[in-house]
């Protein structure tokens, strides 16, 4: 059948992706090209080398997710790319190839908030549709606790003060001589590490708050560095277990608070973060435990993809949502006005 699907780019970091989504929410075709290893030798993302590589894979990835799907340009019903929040050259990017692919086609472009994207991912593979929630967005640059009313309804209802959660991982990372991005790093150590170990600060701030704050986690790690022999396997484990344990704690206890008070049943995690198995373990216990019904999408849908920037523009483009082609990318886009 011909105009049922939609094509999306995300060039928001430092990943290149493309993906096609039928118009009911199924993701048939997914690429991504990812920069990990050029910025590693950084130590993080440089925006100037991240704009250069988009310009490179943006065009072929196109054409291999159309070739994975079975599909050509004619036959998508929109086109769509992330306009933000991000690193504007490389926003740009991804949203001058589907607006020229719109133009070409005379088609509909759809600009897709990356952190949309996020919120409504683990309602892709049949999770949906997407419903009320309460939704946590852990990602390198967010940290969120949303109440979703329905596509498009969404209240703040906490955020961090400081660093996000993928933040605290990728900076105590880097403070004790890990390979950038952190959080996978500290994912594998903390497996065979101890997570009581070391006591390290939970900030509930004042117990009833639901925003968060990360930054004297990392404080306490930068005081306990000089007294360490990292060299020593065991004891890097034991940290890495202890810093992801105090992590952990924090986002899954206001997640809970948060549904408690807002009376939802139903909770979702996403962003890179959500990968994490340790979280993925301890949301389980715990939501089981507190009768919550706990959605997570799948690991590559938690880091950045076009797979979830696809699923969220077909929830707004099936609202009858499209954007003008002079729509600018914004470096500050927020989900909820
Ligand atoms: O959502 P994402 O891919 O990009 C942003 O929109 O920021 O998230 C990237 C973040 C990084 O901070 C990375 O260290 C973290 O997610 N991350 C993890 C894991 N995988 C990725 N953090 C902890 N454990 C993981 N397994
Ligand atoms: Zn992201």
């Amino acid at each position: 059948m011909s105009s049922s699907c939609l094509l999306a780019l995300e060039s928001s970091c430092d990943e290149t992706a493309a993906a096609v989504c039928t118009l009911d929410g199924r993701l048939i075709a997914s690429r991504i090209a990812s920069q990990v290893e050029i910025h590693r030798r950084y130590g993080g993302v440089v925006p100037e080398v991240a704009s250069r590589n988009h310009v490179l894979h943006a065009r072929l990835l196109v054409e291999q997710v159309l070739e994975d799907a079975g599909k050509k340009p004619a036959d998508m019903s929109a086109f769509a790319a992330t306009s933000g929040p991000g690193l504007v050259s490389s926003l740009l990017i991804g949203t001058s190839m589907a607006k020229a692919l719109a133009i070409a086609e005379d088609k509909p472009f759809v600009a897709v908030n990356h952190m949309e994207g996020h919120l409504l991912s683990p309602f892709m593979d049949g999770n949906g549709p997407v419903r009320a929630s309460i939704a946590l967005i852990v990602s390198g640059g967010h940290t969120m606790l949303v109440r979703v009313h329905d596509v498009g309804r969404y209240e703040l209802l906490g955020r961090t003060r400081d660093d996000a959660a993928g933040e605290a991982f990728d900076k105590v990372a880097k403070m004790i001589g890990l390979p950038y991005p952190g959080g996978p790093e500290i994912d594998k150590l903390a497996r065979q590490g101890n997570p009581e170990a070391f006591k390290f600060p939970r900030s509930f701030l004042d117990g009833s708050s639901l925003e968060f704050s990360f930054s004297g986690l990392k404080t306490a790690v930068l005081y306990e560095l000089p007294k360490l022999d990292l060299k020593d396997e065991r004891l890097l484990a034991d940290l890495c277990a202890s810093v992801q344990a105090a992590i952990i704690e924090v986002l899954v206890e206001k997640l809970v608070l948060a549904a408690k008070r807002s009376r939802e049943t139903l909770v979702t995690v996403s962003g890179g973060v959500s990968c994490n198995r340790g979280l993925r373990e301890v949301l389980t216990a715990r939501c089981a435990k507190e009768g919550l019904e706990l959605l997570l999408a799948r690991p590559e849908l938690c880091t950045d993809n076009a797979g979830m920037i696809a699923f969220a523009a077909v929830q707004r483009f099936n609202q009858g949502h499209s954007s003008p082609l002079e729509a600018d990318v914004d470096p500050n886009l927020s989900l909820v006005s």
